[in-house]
């Protein structure tokens, strides 16, 4: 990681960790997507400044909308333990994962002439980066800790849809992506521009 002083030469911040939601977008969107892994690795976020805009659901995990632009999307995924998502592809593009809270594996496969074939698994805990792409392979994410989790993902261009694995016939279907919450971070108080019931 770079010194607090290399991190203002790089983000054209203030100096220091990135510190918060509002902070992370006001960076990202001054910075070549070239430098994003950068970024990812330079946030050092209190969980408790995220709590204001979290959502849970016992079904599923959540996919909070923090920024969308033509250029980057950033969200926040909030994971109750033992939640995960299915095996999935990035349409193309790249994704940067900074795990803000819990504890997290993430098996990655090669998906080569219909079949999938395991490469690695890793884990990953708070404040630990990762990135993915189509040419690494298809992976999917779960939140293996016994607390709630929290990770922040960053689309560069955004995915408005992917390709997931179904076991029960052992192909890819073409999935659209949504968000279970709009925030805007942009405001000094915790803005929730859109959202449903939480469900606790
Ligand atoms: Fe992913």
């Amino acid at each position: 990681m770079l010194a607090p002083t290399d991190i203002a030469l790089t983000h054209n911040t203030e100096g220091g960790p990135i510190a918060s939601l509002k902070q992370l977008v006001a960076v990202l969107k001054k910075t070549e997507t070239s430098n994003f892994l950068s970024v990812a690795q330079h946030i050092m976020i209190d969980p408790s400044t995220i709590t204001p805009y979290t959502l849970w659901s016992e079904d599923h995990h959540t996919r909070v909308c923090i920024e969308h632009n033509a250029r980057f999307e950033l969200i926040l995924i909030c994971w109750q333990p033992g939640q995960k998502t299915a095996i999935h592809d990035h349409n193309s593009e790249e994704c940067w994962m900074h795990f803000v809270q819990g504890e997290f594996e993430e098996v990655i496969y090669n998906h080569k002439e219909g079949q999938l074939i395991h490469q690695e698994t890793k884990h990953a805990a708070a404040n630990s980066v990762t990135y993915m792409t189509d040419f690494i392979g298809v992976h999917s994410l779960h939140n293996v800790g016994a607390e709630r989790g929290l990770s922040l993902h960053l689309y560069a261009k955004p995915i408005t849809s992917c390709n997931i694995f179904k076991p029960s016939i052992g192909t890819f279907l073409k999935k659209e992506m949504h968000y279970d919450s709009h925030v805007n971070v942009a405001a000094d108080a915790a803005t929730i521009v859109d959202s449903p019931a939480q469900d606790n």
